[in-house]
């Protein structure tokens, strides 16, 4: 099937951060008919100018000429009418227990509110389609993949990062994962930590099986899973001690 006959797609899920604009492969994004019909009327205009072009120079210029100052807006026209581009909004989020203001089209990912419009980059990004759980993040205490989550279904819904997890970073979790020396390269940890601190939210005295359900969303890569599975149990021993203590 031919690029124009393809039909628009508009999908957060293939948002491409390499290219903010839009035009990427990344963004799932394929020509309507409309946009074809439009996109051939377009090149039968240069076809006729080119014709007309007395030399080569001339030629080039009347194709560059047409293609900045007619094409690639009507291009962009149907990428809007299409879904392909989407108007940006305001939202106001509660993001580690602060109001935050943030302009942004509907579908971004919160991954890319976070990372690049709040300046949150402890939120990491991984694979982008929801498998590896390096985004994760807390919304109203439920884990929560990041990479797949609008910025417009966040509404009022509290999203804690793992910069808000602890303000001295003390939680039994990171205390134990330095005890224990947890990460190796780091990338996934503060996906696997905010998961786990939801565990233990829940379950403040995991099994081995229940800490391997609730883990199973959060890869690693250097393949830290024993060493997770200790320190998920360390921090149960720390936060029953700091109960104990209080
Ligand atoms: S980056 Fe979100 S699940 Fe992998
Ligand atoms: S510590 Fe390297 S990916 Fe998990």
């Amino acid at each position: 099937m031919g690029l124009l006959g393809r039909q628009c797609v508009s999908s957060a899920n293939n948002y491409n951060r390499d290219d903010p604009s839009g035009w990427g492969p990344g963004r799932g994004f394929a020509p309507c008919g409309a946009m074809g019909t439009l996109m051939r009327a377009g090149l039968r205009q240069i076809e006729k100018r080119i014709a007309r072009a007395r030399n080569c120079n001339e030629a080039l210029a009347t194709v560059i000429e047409i293609g900045t100052m007619a094409v690639i807006p009507v291009f962009r026209g149907c990428m809007f009418l299409s879904g392909g581009v989407s108007a940006m909004s305001h939202y106001s989020i509660s993001i580690n227990g602060a109001t935050r203001q943030v302009e942004a089209a509907p579908d971004t990912p919160l991954l890319w509110v976070l990372r690049d419009a709040l300046d949150l980059p402890g939120t990491k990004y991984g694979c982008g389609v929801g498998s590896c759980g390096a985004c994760m993040v807390q919304l109203n205490g439920v884990p929560t993949r990041s990479c797949m989550t609008p910025v417009s279904t966040v509404g009022r819904k509290q999203v804690v990062t793992i910069e808000g997890l602890s303000l001295q970073g003390d939680h039994p979790l990171q205390t134990a994962w330095q005890e224990l020396d947890v990460p190796q390269c780091g990338y996934c940890q503060s996906g696997q930590i905010m998961t786990a601190a939801a565990l233990l939210k829940e379950n403040p005295n995991p099994t081995d099986a229940d800490i391997d359900s609730a883990m199973a969303g959060n890869l690693c890569r250097c393949a830290t899973y024993l060493r997770i599975r200790a320190g998920i149990h360390r921090a149960a021993e720390l936060a029953g001690q700091k109960k104990g203590v209080a």
